[in-house]
């Protein structure tokens, strides 16, 4: 099963909102995506596939491709391209708040269930990280968890090395607390070539160099 990162457009919107509603009770209507990918259109990305609709008849001689009929399923944004994941993200614009040092905000992030521990989220993050600080100068960027969620918490804390500020009393609107994290983002850590599972770059001029020393 392929699948793609990319940055996140206005057409996906409906299909983010989707994976929104069904994975958090957190929801967002969808003028609040669009505010984002128009606001800081670098900053958001979906994660997508095309294995789903395309099916073949194993019992058929001839195998005849055919195209499920995806009508009314809103995880698809092209008649094969379905949205599984997506990470939401932009940059404080709040001109009240305290800390005017340029950072971003992870608004949400979510991956469907049956493509869940494969690495989705964490690339996600990683892409949303990195645009915040290429693009938007973003010196940290903050987001809230649940107390209680511990397949993000693993991932924020241990994956990405989030630390946590302080604990929200009644954050969220059931009343559960939230931890508030922040992470510190220096772009040279946040190149794909330095993420955790990155393979050795295969660097041609230095192999041809380190021939030319050995002799
Ligand atoms: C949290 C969530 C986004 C993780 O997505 P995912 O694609 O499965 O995460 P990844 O595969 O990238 O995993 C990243 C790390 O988290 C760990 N992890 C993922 N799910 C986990 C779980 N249920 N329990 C413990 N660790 C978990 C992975 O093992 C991995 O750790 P590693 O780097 O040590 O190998 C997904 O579970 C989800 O959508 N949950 C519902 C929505 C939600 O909670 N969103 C976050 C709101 S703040």
């Amino acid at each position: 099963m392929a699948i793609t990162i990319r940055q996140a457009q206005i057409s996906d919107i409906q299909a983010m909102q989707n994976a929104n509603l069904n994975n958090l009770p957190e929801n967002y209507q969808l003028k609040y995506y669009m505010y984002h990918i128009l606001s800081w259109p670098e900053a958001s990305y979906v994660a997508t596939t095309t294995d789903g609709p395309e099916q073949f008849d194993e019992n058929e001689d001839v195998q005849i491709k055919y195209v499920k009929d995806i009508k009314g399923d809103p995880a698809y944004v092209n008649h094969n391209e379905k949205i599984v994941g997506y990470a939401l993200a932009k940059m404080e614009d709040d001109p009240d708040a305290e800390d005017k040092t340029p950072h971003g905000h992870v608004t949400s992030l979510s991956v469907m269930r049956t493509y869940r521990r494969q690495g989705i989220a964490e690339k996600l993050m990683r892409q949303a990280l990195y645009a915040l600080t290429e693009t938007f100068q973003a010196e940290y960027v903050s987001l809230h968890v649940r107390k209680s969620n511990r397949a993000a918490l693993h991932l924020y804390r241990d994956t990405l090395q989030f630390e946590v500020l302080s604990i929200e009393k009644s954050y969220y609107a059931d009343g559960e607390d939230a931890y508030s994290m922040k992470k510190l983002l220096k772009l040279d850590e946040l190149l794909p070539s330095s993420f955790q599972k990155a393979e050795a770059v295969d660097d041609l001029e230095q192999d041809l160099l380190d021939g030319i020393d050995d002799e």
